[in-house]
């Protein structure tokens, strides 16, 4: 698959300006808000494409392509920080665990018990975000808001995960502002989690057709594929 680089560099740069507006209107500094190139489906071409954009974290969904991926692009982009945003398997987490600097969507004790036995024997503590279900979905991973802070309070007793904030993913907005309730609300669970002495700095929100109103919410992560890749190919058959 042939990747126009110049098109992924113009759209990183509508981003990032469309990312640092949006933080200034908040009156929030654009350097809280770190853009991650949700690079899905693309190949490693266009994640070259991005970093030399100016991209320094990209997402990825799937366990099998963050590795192979991450391989491919190698020494290509030395720095270069992987996420991990999909829903993770237990049985895949020894192949995300050390390679991704922060697992965005952990949604139980299990899963994260699971990331402590690996990390430990990989030797690292592993940054995670707890997904919260703010839209109520059945097909949506992250756990109810209500059950976050137990979760929150069990991963605390695991030496080799840290917790460092919340991700979301809300039901499909048809106009951005339909996506604002439902920033609100993890914005109220971490606040609340704060004020009963977690730290919790991130906040992992917004895609493409909704950062902005995810920013002036408090987002610290915004997770944009679509805007800076164009639309994502097809999984292969
Ligand atoms: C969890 C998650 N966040 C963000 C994105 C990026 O979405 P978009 O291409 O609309 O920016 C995706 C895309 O699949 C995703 O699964």
């Amino acid at each position: 698959m042939t990747v126009d680089a110049a098109a992924v560099a113009a759209r990183w740069a509508v981003v990032r300006a469309e990312v640092d507006a949006a933080a200034r209107a908040a009156g929030r500094d654009p350097a809280e808000v770190t853009i991650v190139a949700v690079s899905k489906l693309h190949p490693a071409a266009a994640v070259i494409a991005a970093v030399a954009a100016g991209a320094g974290d990209v997402g990825e969904n799937y366990a099998q392509e963050l590795v192979a991926k991450q391989d491919e692009v190698g020494g290509a982009a030395p720095g270069l920080r992987w996420h991990f945003i999909g829903r993770l398997q237990r049985n895949k987490a020894r192949m995300v665990v050390g390679r991704a600097a922060l697992i965005h969507a952990v949604d139980g004790l299990e899963l994260a018990a699971e990331i402590d036995k690996r990390a430990r024997t990989a030797g690292v503590v592993q940054d995670v975000l707890v997904a919260v279900n703010t839209g109520g979905e059945a097909q949506k991973t992250g756990v109810e808001p209500g059950e976050a802070p137990a979760l929150l309070a069990a991963i605390g007793g695991l030496a080799h995960v840290r917790c460092v904030g919340l991700m979301t993913m809300p039901p499909w907005p048809e106009h951005a502002e339909d996506s604002r309730p439902y920033f609100q609300a993890l914005r109220r669970v971490r606040d609340e989690l704060v004020a009963g002495g977690a730290a919790l700095p991130h906040l992992s929100m917004g895609t493409t057709g909704d950062f902005a109103v995810a920013i002036a919410e408090g987002a610290t992560l915004v997770r944009v594929g679509t805007a800076i890749f164009g639309a994502r190919p097809a999984p292969a058959p």
